[in-house]
């Protein structure tokens, strides 16, 4: 049976969604298909409008509850940065996850991360370095992006970029007005293809 890929991501601004739908472009390329979800939102519309963030997508299933991940073989994290780690909506749903902890339900899956920065400097690396703990906690592997497929992209020193063998990457900018780039998104859909071919060896 072909394996079960799922995309978890949080994007208030949409930048991480763009790099989920690639990340699935590159899973389908290798024949397979995913299923995305939003993780909850945690902060009050209030807040959310003071934040200028806006609506989030109706047709993508919410994220609450730990359990609706159970039956996946591999999970793709999309995350937007926060102070060089992983926000909050996400360390939510991460702490709903005791009983997936003590029973080992997410050991044994396989797991990648992609993310977004504000700037260069912001956390594309430390983002995943600190996302390290609570997979290691929950027994996932994690497959890296590395440089295999991606060596020219991440290399290009002619262009600002996100990205790194941690994860394919975005930049925002500190506004949000940056969007994906070309070599961004190509490098995501490289990430969903390897990604999904990994978990495939396991999973045939
Ligand atoms: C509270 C807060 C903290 C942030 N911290 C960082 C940071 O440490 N480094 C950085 O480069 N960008 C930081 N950002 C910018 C976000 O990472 C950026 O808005 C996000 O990557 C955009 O992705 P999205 O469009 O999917 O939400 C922060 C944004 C907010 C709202």
């Amino acid at each position: 049976m072909a394996p079960k890929i799922a995309i978890v991501y949080y994007s208030m601004y949409g930048h991480i969604k763009q790099l989920a739908d690639a990340e699935l472009k590159g899973i389908k390329e290798a024949g397979g298909d995913a299923e995305l979800f939003q993780v909850a939102e945690t902060l009050s519309d209030d807040v959310l409008a003071k934040m200028h963030a806006p609506p989030k997508p109706t047709d993508i299933t919410v994220l609450n509850d730990p359990a609706q991940l159970e039956s996946f073989d591999g999970i793709l994290f999309g995350i937007p940065t926060r102070y060089g780690n992983f926000p909050a909506q996400i360390k939510t749903f991460w702490d709903k996850s005791g009983k997936q902890w003590q029973s080992g339900s997410f050991w044994g899956k396989y797991a990648g991360l992609f993310i977004s920065t504000g700037t260069v400097g912001g956390g594309q690396e430390t983002t995943a370095i600190s996302s390290m703990s609570t997979l290691v906690h929950h027994g996932f592997i994690y497959v890296p992006l590395g440089y295999k497929n991606t060596f020219a992209d991440l290399a290009n020193l002619d262009e600002v970029h996100g990205g790194s063998p941690w994860g394919a990457g975005t930049l925002s900018a500190g506004d949000g007005s940056r969007q994906p780039s070309a070599l961004e998104l190509r490098v995501a859909t490289a990430q969903g293809k390897a990604f999904y071919e990994t978990v495939a060896k396991a999973h045939p």
